[in-house]
């Protein structure tokens, strides 16, 4: 098999998206559907981004902002579901929050309250529930807010405001 191969930025597609997200739990239970697919894009076109590939197939991809809540926020997070528990997650999550903490302490992301194996996956990582945000993208479930921080944000490498 070929080597995985992280790197920041890179090409997400719709088709990629399709594959990827539509017809995939959380999505399937938040009723996202083709209509959603271009506001899914946008998360790629306009934030940083960082995919993983093998070969050229996309293995995952994930896109995030530097700059929420004194840390970094998680948006997106999506594995090939052919790949998924072969690690591409993990070594995703490994290459984003070492570009992350290198600034600031923080890194947040948000996981659907019935999704039991990102929370686990998360969990295991380090990251800590801080939030409920009830009831955000559809009336039967909530959104889980995580926080994985290296401490307080008041000296941390010398950051600046
Ligand atoms: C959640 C997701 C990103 C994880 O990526 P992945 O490539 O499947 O996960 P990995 O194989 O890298 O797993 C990394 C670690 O998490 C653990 N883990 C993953 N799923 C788990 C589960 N259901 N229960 C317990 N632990 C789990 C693995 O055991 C592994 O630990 P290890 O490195 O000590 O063996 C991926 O499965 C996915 O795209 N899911 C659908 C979309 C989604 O839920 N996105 C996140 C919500 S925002």
């Amino acid at each position: 098999m070929e080597p995985l191969v992280i790197t920041q930025g890179g090409t997400v597609t719709h088709e990629h998206l399709e594959r990827m997200v539509l017809g995939s739990e959380p999505w399937l239970t938040l009723g996202y559907t083709g209509e959603h697919l271009p506001g899914i894009l946008r998360l790629f076109q306009q934030n940083e981004h960082l995919t993983a590939h093998q070969g050229n197939r996309l293995a995952g991809a994930a896109a995030f902002t530097r700059h929420w809540l004194l840390g970094g926020y998680l948006k997106l997070l999506v594995v090939d579901p052919d790949l998924r528990g072969g690690g591409v997650g993990g070594k995703l999550m490994d290459a984003l929050e070492d570009l992350m903490f290198q600034d600031s302490p923080n890194l947040f992301a948000c996981v659907s309250s019935f999704n039991a194996s990102a929370l686990a996956f998360y969990h295991k990582r380090g990251y800590q529930k801080v939030g409920v945000i009830e009831q955000l993208i559809v009336p039967q479930h909530d959104e889980i807010l995580l926080r994985k921080t290296m401490g307080p944000w008041r000296g941390y490498k010398n950051n600046k405001p």
